[in-house]
């Protein structure tokens, strides 16, 4: 289905403009006033809102305003004369998507702002479509991922949660192994039986072996009652073994063995015990150069690594950032009664094109300290990045006697017009250099003014 997409303005010509360049690839309305725009808004769903600042009937800041009242998600840009840049600027602030100078001389540019702007919209659908269906499954981790490795990923997990084969999770830390492993187990026929879960890397041998194991009264010192281990309490269920890689050598033969008899025995009994677990384990380090410098066994290898999922880091999706941004959002939002966001623009920009080193776990950590240390309202990109380290490097006089955000404002002006300088006046060449998408780039440098026609 294409987007909808609602074009208020009561200049014709813009109007033309619009539905000429949009109506390829959307279905656009036109309205010409705020009183028509409210009628078509009420009865209809729509993607993005394009809308003017001055109506003859009304403020479009403030009717974008009343649409976002009664819809929060609605996506909108507000198209603005030269002259009135400053409340523009302000509305971005409130979490407005963005704002467009009219008349609009680079149509490129315009049609980036818009595809980003639908971008925006397809991310806050998905994690509501998530959001309802996790109401409906309740138990089900909610792992978000439309990246073309993601759907890869979740694919593979699909598929083989059902099989009862054993499942190797490879993948950096933080790429969500955990995630993945708890998925694997809610999708599995064994969903209404135990997950358990332990660290191999995380206990000495002699304790992660009686927490396997279990133990009869007086096996050793400090058994005083019998306990069953995780072999046992993982019966028809799923049993989780986090970084295998760390397993000792003598565990590691312990193990193969009860893979192979479906069986085992309490530390401190010969009586032999069967057991029905699914095997799900994950390794940040790659397990088959393991086996190669001889630190894994390589017959338990084969036996654990029936199918081998790899999570990809999240430098390979850049395109789950944002989704994963708003869905963290979402959940400290609720955890700590808080009423944070949306992104703002220019956090949304931030994300997508940073060069992020961290995976989701520095992400998650990233919004969590984002919404701990923020009162309410639009997240925007110091928040995320609060090194403030541009700002107080450039001109740290002049910025002193600024407001916060016009200190911002004045660096990234005067940061883009060095960029430009530097690359000779080629917006392709200032892309490459400071590793903003040229597009944005584009976009950016015209909204200050810096930006030379091509
Ligand atoms: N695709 C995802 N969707 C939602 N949350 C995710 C996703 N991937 C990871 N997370 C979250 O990010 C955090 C880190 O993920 P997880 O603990 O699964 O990583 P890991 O690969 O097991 O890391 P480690 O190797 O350090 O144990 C968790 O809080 C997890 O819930
Ligand atoms: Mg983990």
């Amino acid at each position: 289905m294409p987007p909808k997409i609602l074009v208020v303005d009561d200049d014709r010509h813009t109007r033309i403009l619009l539905d000429r360049l949009l109506a390829r690839a959307a279905a656009v309305s036109l309205a010409t006033d705020g009183a028509e725009a409210r009628r078509l808004f009420a009865a209809d769903d729509y993607n993005l809102v394009l809308m003017d600042q001055c109506l003859p009937d009304a403020n479009g800041i403030e009717l974008l305003r009343e649409f976002r009242a009664r819809r929060p998600r609605q996506v909108g840009i507000l198209m603005t004369g030269f002259a009135d840049v400053r409340d523009a600027v302000a509305a971005v602030r409130e979490g407005l998507f963005d704002y467009l100078t009219k008349p609009f001389d680079d149509l490129e540019a315009l049609e980036a702002v818009i595809g980003k702007a639908l971008e925006l919209d397809r991310a806050y659908r998905e994690i509501d479509g998530l959001r309802a269906r996790l109401t409906t499954c309740a138990g089900m981790p909610a792992v978000i991922g439309q990246s073309p490795a993601m759907e890869r990923v979740l694919g593979q997990i699909r598929q083989v949660a059902g099989l009862d084969t054993t499942v190797l999770l490879e993948g950096e830390s933080g790429t969500g192994k955990d995630i993945a492993a708890k998925l694997i187990h809610a999708l599995s026929a064994r969903a209404d039986k135990p997950f358990l879960e332990v660290n191999c890397g995380g206990l000495p041998e002699s304790l992660l072996e009686s927490l396997l194991f279990g133990y009869e009264k007086g096996a050793f010192t400090g058994a005083g009652q019998a306990n069953a281990g995780y072999f046992e309490k993982a019966h028809e269920g799923n049993l989780f073994l986090d970084e295998i890689a760390d397993m000792s050598p003598k565990l590691q033969s312990s193990l193969l063995r009860v893979l192979q008899d479906h069986s085992f025995t309490r530390i401190g009994s010969t009586q032999p015990r069967k057991t029905d677990f699914r095997l799900i384990c994950a390794t940040n380090r790659p397990l088959l150069a393991e086996v190669k410098a001889g630190r894994f066994r390589e017959d338990l290898y084969y036996r654990i690594a029936v199918v081998t999922v790899r999570m990809p880091p999240l430098r390979e999706r850049q395109e789950d950032i944002v989704p994963l941004a708003m869905h963290f959002l979402e959940h400290y939002n609720a955890k700590f009664g808080k009423s944070c966001g949306p992104l703002t623009p220019a956090a949304v920009l931030a994300l997508e094109s940073c060069r992020w080193e961290g995976n989701v776990r520095e992400l998650q950590h990233c919004i969590e300290r984002a919404v701990a240390l923020h009162a309410g309202g639009p997240i925007d990109r110091l928040h995320l990045f609060p090194a403030g380290e541009h700002v107080e490097q450039a001109a740290p006089a002049a910025a002193a006697a600024l407001g916060y955000q016009d200190a911002r404002a004045e660096f990234e002006r005067d940061y883009l017009r060095r960029l430009l300088d530097g690359a000779g006046g080629n917006v392709s060449e200032a892309a490459r250099v400071s590793g903003i998408p040229r597009q944005n780039l584009y976009v950016r440098m015209k909204r200050w003014g810096i930006v030379t026609e091509k």
